[in-house]
């Protein structure tokens, strides 16, 4: 099975990239599952669930995801979840958990992200060094919008969110790609959510009132095209997430509410076109910057080519950084609703966030961990 995955995603991801030069960095562990978003809700608790997956480097022990957050606060974390060694790699991704929805008004979280290897995120440049600049210190960015629920094709920004069914051994005449969750289909080796972020940049801003509108996607699309819009100017690396999700294991689509489609995203999307990301850069410019210029030697994304290029420093195998929960709220297993109560709306349906009545209390102060069992546990707050 996860043989079969890895060469599978090597060769789409190697479709995807022709004209460029990309590693994966393969985060290895979830740190968390939780309402926060230190982007779009800084300080207070998120309107959805968002998995949080940290993408960083290795040092010891925690992860510094938070209701906020900041460039240096990052580059603190004491663990992350990528097999990279340096202190400088501590950024922080994170997008909607998936649902199945069952019949009987209950919700049951997929196994997905980062459970199965390999995994997101993918970097991706050009050849020629010295025509990607790094993300500044504090910038971030959102790809995206969790309240769509139709596609409007010739949109860069809904093009930018794709899903793949996926089908290793050809039962069903192979992966099919889609713009929405797939429908009237059952994936035999389940289903991949796949973003963009935008990769131009105005220069200037590090982060903008939509989190959008400090970058564009470039001239061709979410993935070809250059920085032609002289409003736009820099090009960024861009950033690809491929979010791999087992929507068959204890799925019985005869028990789902509506078999055609049985998933929801978090925030109450059953299309998939609600499917979204942030990314709040943890990066030192210059490694990153190096590492643009430099790592250009392995077209399957490996890293160990950069590692031989003194670049990054692989570690041996992914630890398991988590940290204990900010929230005292149940995210997966069976939920008898989404966390936070958002409801449930399909195609061309106005979203409906809810609003969280009796907000969960807070569980602090957090701690990362790296074994099975946290060593201590924060306190709820009154
Ligand atoms: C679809 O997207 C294009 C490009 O962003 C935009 O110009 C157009 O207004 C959109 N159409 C609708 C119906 O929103």
């Amino acid at each position: 099975m996860i043989k079969s995955l890895s060469s599978a995603f090597v060769s789409l991801a190697l479709t995807a990239s022709l004209a460029n030069a990309y590693w994966l960095m393969g985060a290895q562990n979830t740190i968390t599952t939780e309402r926060i978003d230190p982007i779009v809700n800084p300080g207070v608790i998120a309107g959805h669930v968002h998995s949080g997956m940290f993408t960083a480097d290795i040092i010891v022990g925690g992860s510094n995801f938070r209701f906020s957050s900041t460039t240096k606060f990052l580059r603190e974390s004491q663990c992350t979840s990528v097999p990279i060694v340096e202190v400088s790699i501590y950024s922080n991704y994170w997008y909607p958990h998936l649902y199945f929805h069952a019949a009987d008004g209950t919700f049951k979280s997929l196994n997905g992200g980062v459970v199965i290897q390999p995994n997101t995120p993918d970097y991706l440049f050009d050849n020629k060094p010295g025509t990607v600049t790094a993300f500044p210190d504090d910038f971030r960015m959102f790809s995206g919008d969790p309240n769509l629920r139709s596609y409007n094709a010739s949109s860069y920004a809904q093009q930018a969110v794709s899903f793949l069914c996926l089908d290793f051994d050809n039962s069903q005449g192979g992966t099919t790609k889609h713009a929405e969750l797939p429908l009237n289909k059952k994936c035999p080796s389940g289903v991949r959510s796949q973003i963009n972020f935008p990769s131009c940049w105005d220069g200037k801003n590090v982060d903008s009132p939509s989190h959008t509108t400090h970058t564009a996607f470039p001239s061709g699309g979410p993935d070809s095209g250059k920085c032609s819009d002289p409003k736009y100017p820099f090009t960024l690396p861009r950033i690809f997430m491929e979010i791999y999700w087992d929507t068959n294991s204890g799925v019985d689509y005869s028990k789902a509410k509506n078999p055609a489609q049985p998933f929801v995203f978090a925030q109450g999307d059953a299309t998939g076109y609600g499917f979204h990301a942030d990314f709040f850069n943890g990066w030192d410019k210059g490694v990153l910057q190096k590492a643009v210029d430099g790592c250009t030697c392995n077209i399957y994304g490996d890293l160990t080519c950069c590692a031989e290029k003194g670049i990054f420093t692989k570690k041996k195998d992914g630890t398991h950084c988590r940290i204990t929960p900010a929230i005292d709220e149940r995210t997966t297993g069976v939920l008898n609703a989404l966390p936070g109560g958002n409801k449930v709306t399909g195609l061309n349906q106005k979203p409906s966030p809810a609003i969280d009545s009796a907000p969960p209390k807070l569980i602090l102060p957090v701690f990362a961990y790296e074994g099975d069992k946290p060593t201590q546990t924060g306190t709820v707050q009154k």
